[in-house]
């Protein structure tokens, strides 16, 4: 038997259509807000991700799935999908159509981090940048996307977290404030967070090592060293998020695992995933377009974790997904095959879906297998039926049976 390769994993029916379905309420909602779709490549040249995401991420560190192909170029399977869309928004002249840009995506991405409960190194985002606009008014428009779409699908116990990370005017003396501490404290921390004194020291906030617990509460918040224009852009984003009644937690110890965000970033997490709690990560990338060597173009966005967000998948809007067919035909003998598939067809003319039990073993095998599929009704068709134009519907969760002509149904 050949497996999967570890981290990736099939998604069957009838799971799949779970699936589907919230993918369908994925794009009303984000057609509904007036963003379009954008599809990017899988793989992308490697340099996109070290240089968008940060040479010292854990992305780009350990996680990549990065090859040579046949001519010796390095590419990369898409670890995420805000990167790849600034790529096409410089490849693709982007800054020349009507702003903001309204983008939305669904689809793998790959990591190769250690799998366990809601986390593979093949997984599913959906995803949403608005580019363009430098204002508080597109964070919060984000936010009410997100949120709507979580409503839709019928969450009411997820937490948001908010913070800001500051801009590259305050940044580096928060940067600078947590060195001094860290530098006293290198001996109590491991070596990634040693590393990260130097390239990267906000990363320390998010260091799970136990050792480095005792030192990340030593360690200075944010908050203080915003500057004016980072405090105020902050404060009109928790007023927009009030405004819409949208619950959010302050946390100004939240930091995100991408090197690109300026400003705002935010996760939502649930209780009820276990370690791998957060089901939505995103934030503001002000130079990210810039960085890449694109114009200077603003944007933010987010991304949900698909796998996550089915794991916890609320029971009541999971009910509603039916994937059993509306009518499941069985003919009587292999007379009536024939017949079947033309009931079949004018049904489904008619938007109604419908199956045939093609292997003409009769009634009490076809029923049997109808029950099976998960169709509401079985429609039995014998020769009787057919002189008279009827057919016998029968409920498959009741069992109850009644004769109809076949133009009522
Ligand atoms: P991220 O936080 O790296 O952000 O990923 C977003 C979400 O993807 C996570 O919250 C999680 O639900 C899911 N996810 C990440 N890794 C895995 C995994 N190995 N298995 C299952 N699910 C996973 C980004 O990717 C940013 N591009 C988000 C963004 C968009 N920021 C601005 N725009």
């Amino acid at each position: 038997m050949i497996a999967t390769v570890k981290g990736t994993r099939d998604i069957l029916p009838p799971e799949s259509f779970v699936w589907n379905r919230v993918e369908a309420v994925a794009r009303e909602v984000f057609h509904s807000f007036g963003y379009g779709e954008i599809r990017t490549p899988l793989m992308e040249p490697t340099e996109l991700f070290t240089r968008g995401i940060g040479e010292d991420t854990d992305i780009v560190n350990k996680e990549m799935y990065t090859f040579p192909d046949k001519k010796g170029r390095s590419l990369t399977l898409r670890p995420e999908g805000t990167a790849p869309v600034a790529r096409a928004y410089i490849s693709n002249n982007m800054q020349t159509l009507p702003h903001p840009l309204r983008l939305y995506y669904i689809g793998p991405m790959f990591r190769y981090e250690r799998p366990q409960k809601g986390r593979y190194r093949q997984f599913f985002q959906i995803g949403a940048e608005i580019l363009g606009p430098e204002e508080p008014a597109a964070d919060v428009e984000m936010f009410s996307l997100l949120v709507d779409f979580l409503n839709r699908l019928e969450f009411t116990d997820l937490a948001v977290g908010l913070n800001s990370v500051g801009c590259e005017a305050c940044r580096p003396g928060y940067r600078a404030a947590l060195q001094a501490v860290l530098q006293e404290h290198k001996g109590e921390l491991c070596v990634d967070c040693v590393r990260r004194i130097d390239t990267n020291p906000l990363r320390v906030l998010d260091c799970k090592e136990a050792g480095c617990q005792p030192v990340k509460k030593l360690l200075p918040s944010i908050g203080g060293h915003l500057c004016e224009t980072c405090s105020a852009h902050l404060r009109f984003v928790e007023e927009g998020l009030n405004a819409l009644k949208i619950r959010f937690e302050l946390n100004d110890r939240l930091v995100r695992g991408l090197d690109y965000y300026t400003r705002t970033v935010f996760e939502v997490v649930s209780g009820r995933l276990g370690a791998q709690n957060a089901i939505c990560g995103g934030g503001r990338y002000d130079r990210l377009i810039s960085d890449l060597g694109g114009p200077k173009v603003p944007g933010i966005g987010f991304a949900i974790g698909q796998d996550r967000l089915i794991e916890i998948l609320p029971e009541s809007f999971k009910a509603k997904v039916k994937p059993g067919l509306d009518y499941f035909i069985v003919p009587v003998s292999p007379n009536e095959l024939l017949p079947a598939f033309e009931l079949a067809a004018k049904l489904r003319e008619q938007g109604r879906s419908a199956g045939v039990a093609l292997d003409g073993k009769g009634l009490k095998k076809g029923l049997k297998f109808a029950a099976a599929t998960g169709a509401v009704s079985a429609l039995i068709l014998g020769e009787e039926e057919i002189k008279n134009g009827e057919v016998v519907v029968k409920n498959l969760a009741t069992g109850e049976q009644v004769k109809k002509k076949i133009d009522e149904l």
